[in-house]
């Protein structure tokens, strides 16, 4: 049997290879591994949630499929959520709820390009996003990485990419990896950069509930977003639900239309019992969801002071949300020989910053939101004690 070359091209799951380099080993008690390779909350779902699911468990309904798009309520409750934030004026026909932000980024990639056509990415990009494109025969277009501006992308760049044959653009903010925060302007010239060119602005805004400071974007404002702008969100981050797999899209009906018939082919609809997960956070969860997000935060700013300029030969290029991004000081070692390095001598798992691009050698990701305060001074004090 042949397999479809496309998929034999795209790259290994990079998490899974990561994890290989201690499979097998064990820790000492003085020197605990720290894993800060994938982005996953440290805490459980509020204990309400999980009550409130145990119940929903014992009903035949959540045994059903929903409609396509996902439970109307959960829809609605989503979009008067995202109105609020963004002062947007978006209905519940402009929402569709996947299994996850991954899913929802599949669905709306397919229902905008084909094979041949291309899509614009930001180097460092998300390796999945990268992946599902090779997959399906999408040209990936690099926006260049761009240090000296703490690694946010540059619209002019972008405008110079642009071909007959552009579907979209393609940003996360906040980043992974990078954790860069991107300001409401640096977003609006990009949405005027697509919208003069008619092609779709796509944000992954997975970590939207970790902007810290930043203002959130002015999109949803627009008196035609749904022309141009699609939002990507996941509520795996939000209420620690990782393994419930949801997500959601919010566009104009009309690409919505057109995904719908996408995730019906793919998964008829998103889990029911995830999706009431979803909806119980957004009517119950904000004060949790606060204290969360303060917890974060107290990680990201520690991570800050302790990466301050001359404090160490590791240099913080970027913060925020979930991740650090760092330039090792190792000018001999490719990005991967350095996160080995760490992993062998250091009891420290991180990702080589190469899984992201393939000019990304000088560094390295530590998704910070892993570990605590504590665990992020040992991880500084062991980079100390590397020659
Ligand atoms: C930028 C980005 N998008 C999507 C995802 C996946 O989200 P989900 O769990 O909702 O599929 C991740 C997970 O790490 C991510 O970092």
């Amino acid at each position: 049997m042949l397999v479809n070359p496309n998929v034999d091209r795209a790259i290994e799951p990079p998490i899974a290879e990561a994890q290989s380099w201690i499979t097998g080993r064990s820790f000492p008690n003085t020197k605990p591994l720290i894993n800060l390779a994938q982005a996953v909350p440290s805490y459980p779902p509020a204990d309400s949630l999980q009550d409130h699911l145990a119940y929903k468990a014992t009903l035949f309904e959540t045994a059903q499929y929903t409609e396509i798009a996902g439970i109307p309520e959960l829809r609605s409750e989503l979009s008067t959520h995202m109105n609020k934030i963004y002062a947007g004026n978006t209905t519940l026909d402009n929402v569709l709820i996947s299994s996850g932000c991954n899913q929802a980024y599949c669905l709306t990639i397919m229902a905008l390009a084909r094979a041949g056509d291309e899509v614009i990415l930001a180097e460092p990009y998300y390796f999945n996003h990268l992946m599902w494109l090779e997959i399906l025969g999408i040209e990936a277009k690099m926006l260049p990485f761009r240090h000296e501006k703490g690694g946010i992308p540059d619209p002019s760049d972008a405008a110079k990419l642009i071909t007959n044959k552009t579907k979209a653009i393609v940003l996360i903010t906040p980043n992974n990896p990078t954790g860069a925060i991107y300001s409401q302007e640096i977003i609006a010239e990009f949405y005027e950069l697509a919208t003069e060119r008619g092609i779709a602005l796509i944000i992954d805004e997975t970590y939207k509930d970790f902007l810290g400071p930043i203002e959130p974007h002015g999109l949803f404002k627009k008196e035609r977003w749904d022309q141009t702008f699609i939002q990507l969100y996941s509520f795996s981050k939000v209420f620690s639900l990782t393994g419930y797999r949801v997500g959601s899209i919010i566009g104009g009906t009309k690409i919505i239309q057109s995904i719908i018939k996408v995730i019906d082919t793919l998964a008829i609809c998103a889990p029911r019992i995830s999706q009431d997960a979803a909806l119980f956070g957004l009517l119950n969860l904000s004060n949790w969801v606060s204290e969360k997000q303060q917890i974060i935060k107290a990680r990201c700013d520690f991570v800050r002071e302790l990466f301050e300029p001359g404090k160490t030969e590791f240099e913080l290029v970027s913060s925020g949300a979930y991740f650090a991004y760092i330039k090792h000081p190792f000018i001999a070692m490719s990005a991967r020989q350095v996160a080995i390095k760490l992993a062998d001598e250091a009891n420290i798992l991180c990702l080589p910053a190469t899984f992201f691009g393939s000019t990304q050698e000088r560094f390295l990701r530590f998704a910070f939101a892993n570990a605590s305060i504590d665990e992020m001074a040992d991880v500084k004090s062991r980079l100390e004690t590397l020659s």
